[in-house]
């Protein structure tokens, strides 16, 4: 574990407005937090790379889709019937807990265990009210969403969504029409989630209001390859396989031969994950990717691997990496009655017996009247395979028709077809970005040796403030140089902060536990001859380089490039 006590590190991150307990002047509310303006600048550098990484390197659009969501999304997705935890209530005293984390101790694995198990495991462990020793009552299912109604009056049930996902799925026709019909197609998503957690815990890890960055990346089920893949199959990553829960360092590519990830495009995210939490400054010797056990996995999932990272309170989940398969499409296909499908063109036409739908027109006359013939045209536009249960469902001037096999047949035929229609399965890389953020934030926490005082070592592409700008002493002129060196700075878009209060040591150490990566500081000889000293934060390095080079020179450091070179 590491050795940050996540209290001091709260506080450090409440006096410099990293963040905020939020609605403090009313007491707060658990697992709720907000964002000041260095946390804000923090979160939308590593949304930043995020974005570069997917939008940029990857080619996937972005998109933006409604936190408020009908119930029939919920319904489709499996969330309003599978997404909960397991609640009991103390009889004595009436507080509610998490089931499964009063037997922690107990099992290894007790998410897993069902309500009677549970229920036994009290019984048999002794296990009793944590607040007040009180028997503890019924384990039940508490679903995780916040409902809500959406319009006056209770007719039109809502949620708010619970992973910004199901935004990309429901739109997914919109999308495959926009990339012209062709697969793969990757799609990201960064806003808020909502997950009324029975007992948010430790810090920013479960909040009940959170921020997500999500991939959708749709692909043919019958290539489930990756062009890039190349790249990295030599590249070494630390996987927590199902088979045998131990950590193995082994080759991307290893982990695709011997069947440990199930598909090169799979492992692919998996390794574009660890580039990601690398770049945003996690430490690679405190990261890990863990397979979910059988019983673990979410719903929806046919395979997930979770980026861990060691932090104060343990090995923490901060992205998980799903092959959704085709459950999501399948489900909104069934629910909606859309065709959510991808042609897959054959290199030439092939002979094959098809099943038809084919329209009986003698049941349909008497019932549709002159609607007849365009529901006719529908039906037969419709596959044998969107047949279910002996039921057809149109969408037919935004009306709904359920037809049953009275009004249509399926006939058998030879013909020249030209590809065949499958349901995309989706890779998803799911960022908790919140937990990222405070993951950056303990990896980058330390302590200088010397001085005594807290430094974070945050990686200068994320850290909120680039440079600090100091005058030796506000007199002489050294104060204007040095704010016209800020303003250019601030005004090109390197963030950066004057400050000419306290002696230059206490100047720094503000600006270090800042997380500041760099300080440029104006004294006599910059009025003699332009030059200015800059210095680096995690060596204490200092070099003299023009005033006038300042921005070019930050910008190359942020880059990357060495310090004394740049
Ligand atoms: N979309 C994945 C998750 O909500 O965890």
């Amino acid at each position: 574990m590491s050795d940050v006590d996540p209290s001091e590190l709260l506080a450090l991150c409440k006096r410099r407005g990293f963040i905020w307990p939020s609605f403090e002047i009313y007491g707060g509310v658990a697992g709720m937090f907000d964002y000041g303006p260095l946390g804000c600048a923090l979160r939308n550098n590593i949304v930043d790379v995020w974005r570069a990484i997917y939008k940029g390197r990857e080619g996937f659009v972005e998109i933006d889709s409604e936190t408020v969501n009908p119930r029939e999304v919920f319904k489709a997705s499996g969330h309003v019937d599978e997404f909960s935890d397991l609640i009991t209530y103390c009889k004595a005293c009436g507080a509610p807990f998490r089931a499964d984390h009063l037997v922690k101790g107990f099992y290894d694995n007790p998410d897993v265990l069902s309500p009677e198990e549970l229920e036994e495991a009290f019984a048999e462990h002794g296990i009793k009210c944590p607040e007040c020793g009180g028997d503890l009552g019924k384990v039940e299912e508490f679903n995780l969403m916040f409902k809500t109604t959406i319009g006056p009056g209770s007719s039109r049930v809502g949620y708010l969504r619970p992973e910004t996902a199901q935004g990309i799925f429901v739109n997914y026709s919109n999308l495959y029409r926009y990339n012209r019909e062709k697969l793969p197609l990757g799609v990201i998503q960064t806003g808020r989630g909502y997950r009324n957690e029975i007992a948010p815990r430790q810090g920013m890890i479960r909040m009940r209001e959170f921020n997500m960055m999500e991939v959708e990346l749709f692909v043919s089920p019958e290539d489930k390859d990756w062009p890039r893949f190349p790249e990295i199959e030599g590249c070494e990553i630390t996987l927590v396989p199902n088979t045998t829960c131990e950590p193995v360092t082994m080759t991307v590519g290893e982990a695709v031969s011997k069947g440990i990830i199930a598909n090169r495009v799979l492992a692919y995210f998996v390794y574009t994950t660890k580039q990601l939490l690398e770049r945003l400054g996690i430490d690679p010797q405190r990261l890990r990717f863990r397979q979910h056990l059988a019983d673990e996995m979410a719903h929806y999932a046919a395979d997930c691997w979770d980026a861990e990272v060691l932090l104060s309170y343990g090995w923490i989940e901060i992205t998980g990496i799903a092959d959704r398969g085709c459950w999501d499409l399948s489900r909104h296909a069934e629910f909606s009655g859309q065709d959510l499908t991808h042609f897959i063109r054959f290199d030439e036409p092939v002979e094959m017996e098809v099943e038809r739908i084919r329209a009986k027109h003698k049941a349909l006359g008497p019932r549709f009247k002159g609607r007849a013939k365009d529901i006719a045209a529908a039906m037969e536009s419709k596959e044998a395979s969107d047949v279910r249960d002996g039921k057809l469902v149109l969408q037919i001037d935004g009306e709904t028709v359920e037809l049953t096999e009275e009004y249509f047949e399926i006939v058998r035929a030879k013909e020249k077809v030209a590809g065949k229609r499958v349901i995309p399965h989706v890779i998803e890389p799911s960022h908790g970005l919140d937990r990222i953020f405070y993951s950056v934030l303990e990896h980058a926490y330390d302590r200088d040796s010397e001085e005594g005082y807290t430094v974070l070592r945050l990686r200068p592409e994320v850290a909120p403030i680039k440079a600090g700008v100091f005058p030796l002493m506000e007199k002489d002129g050294m104060d204007d140089i040095a704010r016209s060196i800020y303003s250019k700075l601030h005004a090109s878009g390197v963030e950066s902060y004057y400050d000419g209060s306290g002696t230059i040591g206490k100047r720094y150490a503000r600006m270090d536990e800042a997380g500041t990566p760099f300080c440029i500081t104006v004294d006599y000889q910059t009025k003699e001859d332009g030059t200015v000293t800059i210095r680096d934060r995690d060596t204490k390095a200092q070099r003299r380089i023009p005033a006038e080079d300042a921005e070019r020179v930050l910008r190359a450091l942020i880059a990357g490039a060495d310090f004394a070179s740049a």
